[in-house]
């Protein structure tokens, strides 16, 4: 069974970062990040575009958490928490199956700094040895190389492509999916 009582908030830590909740004083910052074109470029949701998309962001994070749908981390500098550059984590729970799929987005300011290998250490293992998942899928679109070498390097296994699997924006999208299994120790 899945353990998905998030309270307190599980607040996680790596070398560079501190991964804590996002709070609706972070507005201004959800605001840069899930309003960044480049950011969003493959991320199917309406981009914010104002102080309020970016409060219904905070949210619907909150909203997540509180009812066991999902969880989400705000990336921040360890040495300075107070402001956030990324969101990370499972954005759907599919307890039957002791599954969630796994989402990740950094303001580009932050890119190719190794943040989000680093961070998703932490999440994966606070996923399999917390919440009790027994496999983590990702779901990318086929054009998203630097997410698709994230997930290569860090041992995910392709899975399927499904073609047109979802409209948005009136354009048709693929998506690519990949998973990674708990490690049991067994051969
Ligand atoms: C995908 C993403 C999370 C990668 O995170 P990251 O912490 O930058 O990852 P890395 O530091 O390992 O860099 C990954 C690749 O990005 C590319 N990259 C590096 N610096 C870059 C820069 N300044 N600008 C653009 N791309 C860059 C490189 O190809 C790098 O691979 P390399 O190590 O072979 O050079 C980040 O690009 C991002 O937030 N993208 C937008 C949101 C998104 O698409 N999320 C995934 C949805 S499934």
């Amino acid at each position: 069974m899945l353990n998905l009582n998030f309270h307190p908030f599980p607040e996680l830590k790596t070398k560079r970062l501190r991964l804590r909740q996002v709070l609706p004083t972070d507005v201004e910052a959800v605001m840069k990040i899930r309003g960044n074109e480049e950011a969003m470029r493959y991320i199917p949701r309406p981009r914010a575009k104002t102080t309020e998309d970016a409060l219904a962001v905070v949210e619907m994070l909150t909203n997540g958490i509180n009812e066991s749908k999902s969880i989400n981390w705000a990336i921040c500098n360890a040495e300075n928490p107070s402001e956030i550059f990324g969101i990370m984590g499972y954005v759907n729970f599919y307890p039957e199956q002791s599954k969630a799929e796994i989402g990740y987005m950094l303001h580009p300011d932050y890119w190719g700094k190794g943040f989000i290998p680093e961070a998703i250490l932490e999440v994966e293992k606070f996923g399999f040895e917390q919440i009790n998942l027994q496999i983590i899928e990702a779901k990318i679109d086929p054009r998203n190389e630097n997410s698709r070498k994230i997930l290569l390097r860090n041992d995910y296994q392709f899975d399927r492509l499904v073609p047109k699997e979802m409209i948005f924006q009136d354009e048709e999208l693929d998506s690519e999916y990949y998973f990674k299994q708990k490690h049991t120790g067994l051969l």
